[in-house]
């Protein structure tokens, strides 16, 4: 058992030898069980954060956990350059389950929109013949894929351009949403890939137009480029089908996973895609020393087989709709807007700024349940997808009482 600590000691700590690199809500949380989290004085709330979505099968799944610790006393890390007994079993699980080829593991989403990109530039040029370092890649104003610095080099924040330049070459933005814009950016015959969010998760869980996605990718087969869906936040039955590709009915070449691909126990990322895409990417070029290490194979398998076997797409699918209709119940002047699908859901509200919408976490939290913004008037609500109806109807409730004394307020 780890020593004992308060909230106050812990965050003290955080505060005087942690970093600055993020602004966390001051609750400090010590055990997690399903769709709960308890402080380190035992108060409980409910988690609709899950670690940015990533805890899906809600905190210590018992089966993720099992494989977790039989694993740890029996193999944790042999590298790539050896072969496991893990990684096999899994890899035929998991391009069986989602219907690809090959997979290549590694561990963090940004880690696996890096391979994504690497692995697209290359195919460009033994493929479909780009000349010699001219391969671009078209993604989405206000797409997310991470904080390294290739993904930092795709996004449209441009202050961050700025504080980390020089940036990478070779990323075109265009609006999401926009068939017209892809259409024209995917004129120029250097593009590789199209690299798009199925929902924008960071942008605030913006929701493409119907066909949106379907259109995309007929657009991308008929100029041969890639299709690469970064299914990161959405992907894993969040949207309440195995992939958000998939309300579109859309196969993407290639697919970015990370996040509940380990149940939220450890990072685990992947990419998916055929033979003829993943084979171009040859000893040497790519590669990780904990991607695909016996343990996150384990682990990972086992946190599909919850997904699968515990049917959370269906679960994801009516939970979403429950919540969406209740909130919408409330008919609050507060809200401008719920949107998401399954439980990758957000709320819009008529805040002036983030101060307010930080303030109003605050108060969710005081009440025992836990949000953030994500944008600086836009809430997220991400539980697990093993909640259940009395659970969601409890968090609705508190979401509805802190409306009410805001409405007072305002
Ligand atoms: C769509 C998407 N891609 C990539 C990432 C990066 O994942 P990670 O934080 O594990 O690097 C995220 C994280 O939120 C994401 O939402």
């Amino acid at each position: 058992m780890s020593e004992k600590i308060s909230s106050q000691k812990a965050m003290e700590l955080e505060k005087k030898h942690g970093s600055f690199n993020y602004a966390p809500l001051p609750v400090v949380l010590a055990k997690g069980q399903g769709v709960y989290l308890w402080d380190c004085e035992g108060k409980r709330y409910l988690d609709f954060l899950s670690g940015y979505s990533a805890v899906s099968q809600g905190h210590c799944h018992p089966r993720i956990t099992k494989a977790l610790q039989e694993q740890a006393e029996t193999l944790t890390l042999v590298s790539r350059a050896l072969y496991s007994d893990q990684l096999g079993p899994f890899a035929e699980y998991a391009t069986r389950l989602f219907g690809y080829e090959r997979i290549l593991t590694m561990n963090t989403g940004a880690d696996a929109f890096e391979t994504a990109s690497k692995l697209v530039r290359k195919w460009g040029y033994e493929k479909k013949g780009i000349p010699a370092g001219q391969a671009k890649i078209v993604v989405c104003n206000d797409n997310f894929h991470g904080r390294t610095m290739g993904a930092v080099s795709a996004s449209s924040n441009t202050a961050h351009h700025g504080f980390f330049a020089p940036i990478l070459d070779g990323f075109v933005r265009i609006p999401y949403n926009d068939l017209a814009s892809l259409e024209s950016a995917l004129q120029d015959p250097t593009v590789a890939a199209f690299v798009v969010e199925p929902i924008q998760g960071e942008a605030g869980i913006i929701v493409p137009a119907e066909g949106y996605l379907k259109r995309a990718a007929e657009l991308c087969k008929a100029k041969g480029v890639l299709l690469v869906a970064d299914e990161v936040q959405a992907g894993i039955s969040r949207t309440g089908k195995l992939l958000a590709s998939h309300h579109e009915g859309v196969r993407p070449d290639v697919v970015i996973l990370g996040k509940a691909l380990s149940g939220g126990t450890l990072p685990v990322s992947a990419v998916l895609a055929d033979d003829a895409i993943l084979s171009c990417l040859q000893p040497g070029d790519h590669g990780s020393t904990f991607g695909g290490s016996p343990l996150a194979c384990r682990v990972a398998k086992a946190a599909l087989e919850v997904v699968v076997e515990e049917k959370l797409a269906e679960n994801a699918q009516k939970m979403g709709q429950i919540f969406r209709s209740l909130v919408r119940d409330f008919g609050s002047k507060l809200i401008t807007d719920v949107r998401g699908m399954g439980l990758l859901n957000a709320v819009a509200f008529a805040f002036t700024d983030n101060d307010q919408a930080n303030q109003f976490c605050l108060d969710l939290k005081e009440r025992g349940l836990i949000a953030k913004p994500t944008r600086p008037t836009v809430i997220r609500f991400c539980p697990a997808l093993v909640i259940t109806e009395a659970q969601m109807r409890e968090a609705v409730g508190i979401l509805q009482d802190t409306v009410r004394s805001w409405e007072k307020k305002c």
